[in-house]
């Protein structure tokens, strides 16, 4: 079976082909060089963009591959959450072409997409604990199967990548700014005491990074490195002390929600954030200590990519499910019904 797979949730527009679970072949077009200039991604230019690249990237798709349109089984597209106007110019186009092809169409949560995306290079088993921690989403799921998530808890305000990448452009890193956090992170010694952890000891599993961003901004007027002035050592220790309080928070409540799931055997981390080393080193050790197989996927499908939403196109296709044309595309907010028709 023959999936296609489309994303346009933010700035990257995206296109994959997986065949029989294994990934044929993906393009991307990233908009990020366009959003850098403005520190953050502008929605209108965005779905702008994505309706400029996205039939070109398909003809480049196919022509890469050798293939047809009418060889393509299964139409998957990221439904949301995202930008309405950017999902909108996939979700159009990715109805036009199962119209025009007779093929079948599914809508993906984009987020699911990203912990499935773990599948495309190691087998899935279930139950998981799956930690989803992008630029606009940090989520913590039980999932059950391809098809059933329970989110156990979200953040109440940033997104973990959002923090990254606001602390990022107070010391006048290059937007976004996480990847830059870390690879200075690397060179740096982390002070603990520098920096909360906080929102941890509230009676529920959600996160909170609004109040960590604040006192990073606070810690960095105080030691002179904002806005471009710090280089060095120091600029690299705060980085350290930044990503390690990040990376800290996130663990806890990991470790926090398997205390209540013992049966979890696994642990899947996704999203542009998973790319982070120290957060992968520490969820590694947690995995182990509760004799427990983590998986992350390699940096490429970290990020926002087709393949992911290929892959979890495939794996809900191969289960018999489906979309008619009527399926609708979600804002971030707004919850994702449970819509999908079986076969
Ligand atoms: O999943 P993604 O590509 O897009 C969203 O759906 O948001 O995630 C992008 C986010 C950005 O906030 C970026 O700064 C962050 O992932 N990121 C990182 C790293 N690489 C990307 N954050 C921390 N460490 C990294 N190495
Ligand atoms: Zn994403």
């Amino acid at each position: 079976m023959l999936c296609l797979g489309i994303e346009s949730s933010c700035d990257e527009t995206a296109l994959a082909l997986v065949d029989d679970g294994r990934l044929v072949d993906s393009v991307l077009a990233s908009q990020a060089p366009l959003h850098s200039l403005f520190g953050g991604v502008v929605p209108e230019l965005a779905s702008r963009e994505h309706y400029h690249y996205i039939g070109a990237l398909f003809d480049e798709l196919l022509e890469r591959v050798g293939i047809k349109a009418a060889d393509i089984d299964v139409i998957a597209v990221a439904r949301g959450p995202g930008l309405l106007g950017s999902l909108l110019v996939g979700m159009a186009f990715a109805k036009g072409l199962a119209l025009s092809l007779g093929a079948r169409l599914i809508g993906v949560n984009h987020l699911h997409a990203h912990l499935l995306a773990n599948g495309l290079e190691h087998a899935l088993e279930f139950p998981a604990l799956g930690l989803l921690a992008s630029g606009g989403h940090t989520q913590l799921y039980r999932i059950e199967s391809s098809s059933r998530f329970i989110c156990l808890g979200r953040t109440i305000d940033d997104a973990a990548g959002e923090a990254f990448d606001k602390v990022a452009k107070a010391l006048g890193l290059p937007y976004p700014g996480g990847k830059f956090i870390d690879s200075l992170a690397r060179k740096g010694n982390g002070d603990h005491a520098l920096l909360p952890r906080p929102y941890l000891r509230r009676d529920n599993l959600n996160f909170s990074f609004s109040g960590l961003k604040t006192a990073a901004c606070q810690r960095m007027r105080e030691l002179g490195l904002e806005g471009g002035a710090a280089q060095g050592a120091g600029l690299e220790n705060f980085c350290a002390s930044f990503n390690e309080a990040v990376a800290d928070t996130l663990r806890e409540r990991v470790r926090q929600a398997w205390s209540l799931s013992q049966d979890i055997r696994h642990l899947w981390l996704a999203g542009g954030v998973a790319a982070n080393r120290l957060l992968r080193e520490k969820l590694e050790k947690l995995a182990q200590k509760r004799d427990a197989r983590f998986l992350a996927p390699s940096p490429q499908l970290c990020q926002d990519n087709g393949a992911m939403i290929a892959y979890a196109g495939w794996l809900l296709a191969r289960d018999g499910y489906f979309h008619t044309l009527d399926v609708e595309t979600i804002p971030r907010g707004k919850k994702i019904p449970d819509d999908m028709l079986k076969s």
